[in-house]
């Protein structure tokens, strides 16, 4: 009897040294090895509650960590990196879904990898290569590595120098000039081309439907989402406000112009804005509006600031607004005419809503709650939809967005639903949106995406896309053209292959 009980101990401790997972933490402090939750072919345990601490005993030291694949419940199980030895450490990635994630390196000398489900069902997990190096990805073999930092050899740049300095001498479209701060050197590129390294063609009719990186990673801002922006035409320059940095609460704004190959931040200035996400910007005149979003102390915020791009100056508008609106966030802001429209979103109590207010852009000094005449409002409770408005039909178009389902309030759901709502009758309708032209796809039900109308499309990218037991799929990378005259999604392909057959859709119609 003894004895069984002996090996059965014994049994179990071996299953942990080969890394599956239950409970608990598996310190590692081998230069190298493997960690995983187990076999690739099993799943992960329901409700585990793993921890791997990467120990390079030395603080300071990089310790490098490469996925093979990772494969979790989406939105549900989790892994978390850690740089450092606990959870009050700062974040690196929250990872979640089927993909497989880049490098990630924790420079404090521990990393700490956690991987967390929940009680629903459970996929096969992870498998990741660990190493501790004196510095991060080794300087990338372009740099001496001196007091766990990198000097990098000429003409590279980049924390790791993993970045050329003025790549391919600028493709011989751009001069490669210092920095403003005499750090590195960059590309200016020559009118008419853009990106890091002036390769990209600004000319209509020039290049194909590809994606094309202006920047790579490295030469970024700070990573973040849940951040928001817009374009300002008359600069060509996209101004971005906020963000969560999954340790932080962003209040920085910074702005990237097409004609420049670099990120530059505006000074801060009194008065600013506090740090906030899920907040909703619009382009308006010469600058833009800010509404709502979560702020670092958890309160939600229902104010609106104006930031004006000549003066580089933020103002605080409609402070003193007999009404005000609910404090919100993953609402919409959009312009209609001279006044702007803030539609749906979500209260700090978890509530959903699908209120319409309305200011003067001109004049924001009074807001004002726009009451729908017709259709049913509480069919309407969105977080994380678009809204674009169409001068055509005088309507706001909110496509999408993730709701709490009507029989049971407890779940919820994203959605494929085209709504209208007419800003003159005030009248909400719902658009039929199944079809898709050659019976191409339309899109599927998603939210956190964005839209945005180009000519008589409403161009949809992207968002959350995931379907509970039913699609894993955690993001879309597509793009999806709906074409506003015959209330048609149009493949991209399609349209960019041949006019021929949106001439064909407007006679139907
Ligand atoms: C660490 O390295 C030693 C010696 O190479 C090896 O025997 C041991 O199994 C390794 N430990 C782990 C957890 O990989
Ligand atoms: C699972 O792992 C084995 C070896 O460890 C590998 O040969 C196989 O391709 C992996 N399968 C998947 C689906 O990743
Ligand atoms: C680690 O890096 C920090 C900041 O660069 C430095 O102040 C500290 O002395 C370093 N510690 C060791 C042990 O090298
Ligand atoms: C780091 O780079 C140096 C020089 O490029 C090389 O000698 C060394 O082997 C590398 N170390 C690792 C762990 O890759
Ligand atoms: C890079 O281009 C400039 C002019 O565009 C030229 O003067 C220079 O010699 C080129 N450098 C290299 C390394 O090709
Ligand atoms: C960069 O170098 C130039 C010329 O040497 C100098 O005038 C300027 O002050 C330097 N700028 C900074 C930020 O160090
Ligand atoms: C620009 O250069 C990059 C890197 O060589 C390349 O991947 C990309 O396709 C180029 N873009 C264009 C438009 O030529
Ligand atoms: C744009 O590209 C087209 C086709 O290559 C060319 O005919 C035209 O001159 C270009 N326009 C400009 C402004 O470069
Ligand atoms: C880019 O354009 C802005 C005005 O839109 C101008 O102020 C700036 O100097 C330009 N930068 C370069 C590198 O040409
Ligand atoms: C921003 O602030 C820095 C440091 O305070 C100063 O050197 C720089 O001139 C300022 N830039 C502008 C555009 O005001
Ligand atoms: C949130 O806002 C309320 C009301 O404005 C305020 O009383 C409270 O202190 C705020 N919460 C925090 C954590 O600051
Ligand atoms: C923006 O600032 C400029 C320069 O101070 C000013 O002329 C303009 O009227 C301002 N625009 C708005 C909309 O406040």
């Amino acid at each position: 009897m003894r004895r069984s009980i002996a090996i059965l101990v014994f049994v179990y401790h071996l299953s942990m040294c080969n890394g599956s997972c239950k409970h608990g933490r598996t310190i590692l402090t081998n230069e190298t090895g493997v960690i995983s939750d187990g076999e690739n072919t099993t799943t992960y345990p329901s409700y585990a509650r793993c921890e791997w601490l990467i120990d390079a005993k030395h603080p300071n030291k990089s310790i490098y960590l490469e996925f093979e694949f990772l494969d979790t419940e989406c939105s549900y199980d989790f892994l978390f990196v850690f740089d450092g030895d606990s959870y009050l450490s700062p974040t690196l990635a929250s990872l979640s879904g089927q993909h497989r994630p880049g490098p990630i390196v924790a420079k404090s000398g521990k990393m700490l990898v956690y991987l967390f489900s929940d009680r629903n069902y459970e996929r096969t997990g992870f498998r990741a290569r660990y190493s501790m190096q004196d510095c991060p990805f080794n300087c990338t073999g372009h740099g001496n590595c001196i007091g766990h930092q990198c000097y990098c050899f000429m003409g590279r740049t980049g924390n790791y120098c993993q970045l050329e300095e003025c790549p391919q001498n600028c493709s011989s479209h751009g001069a490669c000039v210092m920095k403003d701060d005499n750090s590195t050197y960059k590309c200016q590129c020559e009118k008419g081309y853009a990106g890091y390294m002036c390769n990209i063609s600004l000319n209509n009719s020039e290049g194909s439907e590809l994606w094309y990186t202006l920047l790579p990673e490295g030469m970024g801002l700070e990573p973040r989402s849940a951040h928001a922006g817009a374009f300002v035409s008359r600069t060509e320059c996209l101004y971005v406000f906020g963000g969560f940095s999954l340790n932080k609460v962003l209040s920085d704004l910074n702005y990237y112009c097409i004609n420049e190959t670099t990120w530059n931040s505006i000074n801060r200035s009194e008065p600013w804005p506090k740090g906030r996400y899920e907040h909703a910007i619009e382009l308006f005149e010469d600058g833009f509006y800010m509404f709502g979003g979560m702020l670092d102390d958890e309160n939600y915020s229902d104010e609106l600031w104006f930031f004006n791009v000549t003066s580089e100056t933020w103002t605080l508008c409609a402070n003193e607004s007999v009404f005000k609106p609910l404090k919100l966030s993953g609402h919409t802001l959009t312009r209609v005419e001279d006044n702007l429209y803030v539609f749906g979103g979500k209260t700090k109590d978890g509530l959903f809503w699908s209120n319409i207010y309305k200011i003067n852009g001109h004049i924001p000094t009074e807001w004002q709650e726009v009451l729908p005449l017709a259709g049913k409002s509480s069919a309407r409770r969105l977080v994380g939809h678009s809204t674009v408005y169409h001068k055509e039909s005088k309507s706001l178009l909110i496509y999408g967005g993730y709701s709490h389902n009507a029989d049971e309030p407890r779940y919820g759901s994203h959605k494929d639903e085209l709504h209208m709502f007419h800003v003159e009758n005030k009248i909400w309708s719902k658009i039929k949106t199944n079809e898709a032209l050659d019976n191409g796809p339309a899109p599927s039900q998603r939210s956190f995406h964005s839209a945005n109308i180009m000519g008589n499309y409403m161009v949809v990218f992207g968002g959350n896309t995931h379907i509970h037991h039913d699609v894993e799929k955690c993001y879309d990378y597509e793009i999806y053209l709906y074409h506003l005259g015959c209330h048609i999604w149009v493949k991209a392909e399609l349209l960019m292959g041949s006019m021929y057959h949106f001439f064909v859709c407007l006679y139907v119609q």
